[in-house]
């Protein structure tokens, strides 16, 4: 059976558990650079890594890597690929990605394009054909250049694996699923106490916290390219989904989503609906200046307004404040925020027991994350 060196893409700042939810799937990672950790594997393994990892954003399966210097450098580099290993004679294909960094290859159109040629002339003479079709299952690549080193990828996934398919309905400034569920991760949150997002939009972190509670697999609702590819046999794929839903279980213990927006409560339940999980959290139209509840133990992981506008800002800065009173009245809880507002901590009025930068897209952001609250008055 082929094996390949897979990357793994994740968002900055979310390596460590990506790292982690490949070793609990039974992946060793070889390597792990910013952004990105390094599995082997087969098209069997691609497959359930597309399907099971909350937190990657893509599964490549890396074709080629050496040095690209100048456009012949990276012709030869892409003519030495053994492409028939890969992509079938009618194989479509073309390079959805390229990025370029600290390298003397920089135009993207150009190396879009001599990738492309390399290929075509490789295919030709593999196939011994004077032309390549393309009318067959769609293979997109990826290519990277990073101090004149060029890796060139499959990329498995298709649409980045945060499209999980349940979120159809957005509201205003929402979070990514694979970012949702990272933090909901790195809050320690594994399903076995309380779980509630009180300022919950359009339902993501909940949705996701759900998700990981009952084991279910996030790719369950969508296909992957590798599905295309017929790669693994169509009966083996089956199994694999099929065990994949038969893991599915209640969670154990309560999850709330709830927002002072009855709107975003409507939209969080429709998308809970489409994930599957709707019935495994329970929905509330509250302030969550509110909220309170008798559970010894449990977590908050919310996502505040941050207060985009400066008219906004006071507003979002009070309700910082508000949700120290709530962290206050909830002895046993831990509670973890991610915001873009680098004033919370200030007005919150506690220094975070861990503090994380992440990324939500383009935007900067931190994961404030305060230990279990004990009871004892703290400044
Ligand atoms: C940044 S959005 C959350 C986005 C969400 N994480 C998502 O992925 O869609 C902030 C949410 O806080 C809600 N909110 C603002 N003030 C609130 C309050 N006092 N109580 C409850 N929810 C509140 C807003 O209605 C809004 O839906």
């Amino acid at each position: 059976m082929n094996e390949f060196t897979v990357r793994l893409t994740t968002s900055f700042g979310l390596e460590s558990i990506l790292k982690k939810e490949a070793n609990r799937l039974g992946y060793a990672p070889v390597k792990t650079e910013d952004g990105s950790v390094f599995v082997k594997g087969g098209y069997e393994d691609i497959l359930r890594l597309d399907l099971s990892l909350r937190t990657a954003n893509r599964v490549l399966i890396q074709v080629a890597e050496g040095k690209a210097s100048s456009f012949d450098e990276l012709y030869d580099l892409v003519y030495s690929i053994d492409w028939k290993e890969h992509l079938p004679k009618d194989a479509a294909f073309s390079v959805e990605k390229i990025t370029s960094v600290s390298s003397a290859l920089f135009s993207r159109s150009d190396c879009q394009a001599i990738i492309k040629k390399a290929a075509v002339e490789k295919l030709k003479k593999q196939y011994a054909a004077g032309a390549i079709s393309e009318t067959g299952p769609y293979y997109p690549l990826i290519a990277r250049i990073k101090n004149d080193v060029c890796s060139i990828y499959l990329n498995a996934s298709g649409e980045p694996l945060n499209k999980r398919g349940y979120r159809l309905n957005k509201l205003k400034a929402p979070i990514s699923e694979t970012l949702a569920a990272g933090i909901v991760l790195l809050s320690g949150y594994t399903g076995k106490r309380e779980f509630a997002d009180i300022m919950c939009g359009s339902g993501t972190i909940a949705i996701e916290a759900a998700m990981i509670a009952s084991d279910m697999a996030p790719g369950l609702n969508r296909r992957f390219s590798v599905d295309d590819w017929h790669v693994v046999d169509t009966n083996r794929s089956k199994e694999i989904r099929e065990r994949a839903r038969d893991m599915i279980h209640r969670p154990d213990y309560r999850i709330l989503a709830s927002d002072i927006d009855r709107n975003a409560v409507r939209t969080s339940i429709s998308n809970a609906k489409r994930c599957g999980t709707d019935s495994f959290i329970a929905f509330q139209k509250a302030d969550m200046r509110d909220f309170r509840s008798r559970a010894k133990f449990g977590t908050i992981v919310t996502n505040p307004p941050y207060g985009e506008r400066l008219s906004d800002r006071r507003e979002a800065e009070e309700l910082y404040k508000d949700l120290r009173n709530v962290f206050d009245s909830l002895t046993g809880w831990q509670m973890s925020i991610i915001t873009a507002n680098p004033e919370f901590q200030r007005c919150f009025g506690k220094k975070a027991d861990r503090n994380r930068k992440l990324y939500n897209g383009n935007m900067l952001t931190y994961l404030y994350s305060y230990n279990e609250n004990t009871g004892e008055k703290y400044g």
